[in-house]
Parts: C-alpha cells; structure tokens; sequence
C-alpha cells in the first residue's frame, strides 16, 4: 500500500511481515479480508485457511495463494510449515483460530500490539478451554504513542 507514516511502528510491522513464510488463518477473517485485500494481497506468501466449506485454491498477485483446508487444526499448519522455506508459520487470527492454536500447544511465539483505545465491545483472545497454563518469556517491549508491542516466547 502506498502512504502510511514511517516510524518505530512500522519498521516493527515490516520485520514481523519480512519473517513470515505462510499464513494460518481462519475462514471469518478470510471472509472479512477478501474484498479489501483486492487483487494484490500484502500476504505475498501461502495463506492457509481454516474453513468447514470447501473452494478451490486462489492464486493472487504478488505470490499469495489461498488454499482452504477443511481436514482439521493440525492440516493447516502443517502444509503451512511446509510452505514457508525458513520462513515463520503465522498465526494471523481471527481470535476463534488463535485460542485454537494456542490451546493445542502450537505456539512459539506470542506478539500483542495493545493500541490506546477501549472499543467496549469485540472478541476475546484469552477465553475458553486451554491446554493448562504455559510460561512465558519476554523477549521484548515497545512502547510508541500509538501502541506497546509485546513480544513472547513460549518456555518448553
Ligand atoms: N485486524 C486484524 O488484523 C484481524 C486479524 C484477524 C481477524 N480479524 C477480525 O476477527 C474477526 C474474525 O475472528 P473470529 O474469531 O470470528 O473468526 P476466525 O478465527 O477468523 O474464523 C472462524 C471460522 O473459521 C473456520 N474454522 C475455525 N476453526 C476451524 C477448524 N478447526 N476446522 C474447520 N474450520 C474452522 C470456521 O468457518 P466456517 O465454518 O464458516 O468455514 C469458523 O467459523 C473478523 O471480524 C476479522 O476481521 C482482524
């Protein structure tokens, strides 16, 4: 996209989209995306989608591909693994699809970005059946005016 301001934000969001390799996704954000992605989808990379109805595999612009996966949790990020190169598996969301992962113990890497608003309404990322409690370790925060990023680590 063209535009935007460059600062400590977007040189964190430009690391974050240089590391990843394929995408996870769930069908609702895929669903909600789609038309505002357009042609050209900033993914560039393999987008693997988390969905309970079928369609065939979508090839884009600029190497994003969609390939909608409906034999379970684990498919998805496995052919995301293979996908990636030596690229991260990102968990891109929505919240349905990341407590899934994160209940499963598939997660390495936790990165919050927690703006200065309160919206009073929305989805809960932390809720629901979880695999126990896990440890964590920061790696890392920044703080800008427009967010604080965190980043974890999942210990063993
Ligand atoms: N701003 C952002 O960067 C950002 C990022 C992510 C999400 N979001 C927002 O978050 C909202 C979506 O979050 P959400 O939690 O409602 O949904 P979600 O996780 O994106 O998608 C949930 C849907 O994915 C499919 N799905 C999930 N797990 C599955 C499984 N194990 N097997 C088969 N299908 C599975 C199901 O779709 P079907 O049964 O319909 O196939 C399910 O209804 C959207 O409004 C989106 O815009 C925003």
């Amino acid at each position: 996209m063209t535009g935007g301001d460059e600062n400590r934000d977007s040189e964190l969001v430009r690391e974050w989209f240089d590391a990843i390799g394929a995408v996870v996704m769930g069908r609702m954000m895929y669903d909600t995306g789609e038309e505002f992605w357009g042609d050209n989808p900033t993914f560039r990379t393999p987008v693997f989608v988390l969905t309970n109805r079928p369609r065939p595999t979508l090839v884009k612009e600029g190497a994003t591909t969609f390939t909608f996966v409906t034999d379970g949790v684990h498919s998805a990020p496995e052919q995301a693994k293979a996908a990636a190169g030596d690229g991260n598996v990102d968990i891109g969301g929505g919240a349905s699809t990341v407590r899934q992962y994160l209940a499963a113990g598939l997660v390495d890497e936790l990165q919050l970005h927690v703006v200065p608003a309160l919206l009073g309404d929305g989805l809960r990322l932390f809720e629901g059946p979880g695999a126990g409690p896990r440890g964590l370790r920061q790696l890392r925060v920044v703080e800008t005016p427009s967010a604080t990023h965190l980043k974890y680590r999942f210990e063993k």
